[in-house]
């Protein structure tokens, strides 16, 4: 399972690039709000120019003003992948944008049909958000599971991202259902790395050579 980091933050996309364990990132409007104003594409040319994914999300509710706007963000950039919503105009957007080799993220996925119909129709990636979910009462996770036995058992290239991660648990429940990809905010991915544990033993270990140098 690879990584991404769900985030418009460059200096958080930078860090965890530097860590060697992301591949990718995805933004949408809340997260690119969250950065203030500024200029948007060259914002996303940055986090182009350092992981090869990067999900940019349409916001056309109409076929016609998806595809253009697919067409248009994924001229900025060979990494842009679009992020079209779960809809009628997503499904005859994607059927049309997947013709023409534009990468697209299938996006805001709440249940297993809208999975299936995602990869029917060509979407580079379906993305079940599973905390929303988990947050009504459902499991989340079971959409993540089973979008990814049907598209392995029939062979339908479309990978699956976890997304809508909240906790380290999240990951590793990704990681066992067989997603593809698991989008991690930038303080999930920090609370990954870290544990007591790992602190005290390289202090103790610190201190303990302490005494071999002063030998
Ligand atoms: C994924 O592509 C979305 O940007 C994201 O995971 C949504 O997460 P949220 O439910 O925490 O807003």
């Amino acid at each position: 399972m690879r990584i991404f980091l769900d985030t418009a933050n460059i200096e958080h996309i930078r860090h965890a690039a530097r860590l060697g364990v992301i591949s990718g990132v995805t933004t949408n409007p809340t997260l690119v709000a969250r950065e203030g104003a500024g200029d948007f594409k060259a914002a996303i040319l940055e986090i182009c120019s350092i992981v090869p994914a990067v999900s940019v999300e349409a916001l056309s509710l109409d076929a016609e003003g998806m595809k253009q706007e697919a067409r248009k963000l994924s001229s900025w950039h060979e990494n842009i992948v679009v992020k079209i919503p779960v809809s009628e105009a997503g499904l005859e957007a994607i059927s049309v944008l997947s013709r023409e080799n534009i990468k697209t993220n299938f996006t805001l996925c709440f249940s297993t049909n809208q999975a299936l119909l995602g990869a029917l129709v060509g979407a580079t990636y379906v993305s079940p958000f599973v905390g929303r979910l988990d947050d009504v009462g459902h499991q989340g996770m079971e959409v993540v599971a089973d979008a990814v036995e049907i598209f392995s058992r029939y062979n339908l290239p479309t990978q699956v991202i976890a997304a809508s991660l909240r906790h380290p648990l999240h990951i590793i429940a990704a990681a066992k259902a067989g997603a593809h990809v698991a989008t991690v905010p930038y303080s999930v991915l920090m609370q990954m790395i870290r544990h007591p544990l790992t602190d005290i033993g390289i202090a103790r270990f610190a201190e303990d050579w302490k005494k071999v140098v002063k030998q």
